[in-house]
């Protein structure tokens, strides 16, 4: 392997620039005016690592990347995989676009991040898991929250004194028109798409859910063209460990939005808040404990991914691809209990 970990990039619209960025130091458009070059104060970035190829079919978007990178532009996927010199692909798509990608990364055995959720079909993320369990290619899905120190603290706990019962959700306002996200065939909805992490994070503390039964509100948001989500989502869930959650996503919140997680055990409750994942735990006797959640999330994932794939140690990881399946499983059940008004076992 050359000094830098090799990365190309499928997909170069918005999260991939926040990855980008987190690589580079540069090459976001939300930093594109303030930010030529890393200069000493900014985030820290990922060592070890450089973008050297991207495709994207919007050429704006793959020669964004490329002036603010230095990156090859690929017009397809297969010659990318094949000639782009990579030793791990960053696959940033949104989640109708999955399929060619994952496809090339199994035929060409390159190791792969792939951004969260991870598609939106049960037969295909079955078919990838497989075929990545089976050639022991190196994988992580963009569950970055994981990573954070207070979703480490209440692991620790979690894992002795279990979880029982969970309220969490994220909450946002009416959208705007969007390419994507606002139709429901090719974002999945928001509890899918968005509340996902909400999802991941129950499953990481609780274990495995077996039944999920949702209701969605519908008819609040009007006038928005090509809507066709679910203004407010509801789901309760039951794990396997006897525990119960109810997680919630809504985008018709327009007096403000909403990230949380209430959850508790035995003997601690745990009340995470807001995007970076603050939490205040409260043990039965005890003092509260306070972890504030950390900024620059987006390079601790990418240089643990960056670690794995240097090192060959899927340890690093802390959410795989078969464990990302096991997420979108969750809430692509979610909407089929929408849709038929009946529990839906896992
Ligand atoms: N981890 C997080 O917190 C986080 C944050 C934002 C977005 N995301 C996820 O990242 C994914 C992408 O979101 P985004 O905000 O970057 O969307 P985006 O619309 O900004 O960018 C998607 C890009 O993919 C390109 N694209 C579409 N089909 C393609 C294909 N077949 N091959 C190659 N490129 C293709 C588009 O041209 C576009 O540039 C979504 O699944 C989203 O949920 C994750």
């Amino acid at each position: 392997m050359a000094e830098n970990v090799r990365l190309g990039f499928i997909g170069a619209g918005g999260i991939a620039r926040e990855h980008s960025y987190a690589i580079h130091g540069r090459g976001t458009l939300r930093n594109l005016l303030k930010i030529a070059e890393k200069k000493p104060g900014d985030r820290a970035t990922v060592t070890g690592a450089e973008i050297v190829a991207v495709m994207d079919p919007n050429p704006e978007a793959s020669l964004l990347m490329s002036e603010k990178t230095g990156a090859k532009v690929f017009n397809s996927v297969t010659d990318l995989a094949k000639d782009g010199g990579v030793d791990a692909l960053y696959i940033c798509l949104p989640p109708f676009a999955h399929g060619e990608a994952e496809r090339a990364a199994v035929q060409y055995k390159i190791p792969f991040f792939c951004e969260k959720p991870i598609g939106l079909d049960d037969g295909f993320l079955t078919e990838i898991a497989s075929e990545v369990e089976k050639q022991g290619i190196l994988t992580s899905v963009g569950y970055m929250t994981r990573y954070r120190k207070s979703v480490q603290r209440a692991r620790e706990i979690l894992l002795k004194d279990q979880a029982i019962l969970a309220y969490g959700g994220w909450w946002g306002g009416s959208p705007g028109a969007h390419s994507w996200w606002t139709d429901k065939t090719k974002s999945g909805g928001q509890f899918h798409e968005q509340a996902t992490h909400i999802v991941d994070l129950a499953r990481y503390f609780f274990g495995e859910a077996v039944e999920v039964y949702a209701a969605a509100a519908h008819g609040f948001n009007r006038n928005i063209p090509g809507y066709s989500l679910d203004d407010a989502v509801s789901v309760t869930i039951r794990f396997a460990n006897g525990g119960v959650a109810n997680l919630m996503a809504s985008c018709s919140s327009n007096a403000g939005g909403n990230l949380f997680l209430d959850l508790h055990s035995l003997n601690h409750n745990f009340h995470f808040a807001e995007f970076n994942f603050n939490l205040s735990i409260k043990t039965k006797g005890a003092e509260p404990e306070i972890v504030k959640g950390e900024d620059g999330i987006f390079t601790v994932e990418d240089q643990a991914f960056v670690d794995a794939v240097r090192t060959k140690d899927q340890s690093k990881v802390l959410s795989s691809y078969p464990d990302g399946v096991k997420s979108a499983r969750l809430s692509l059940a979610a909407n089929r209990s929408i849709e038929s008004g009946k529990p839906v076992s896992l």
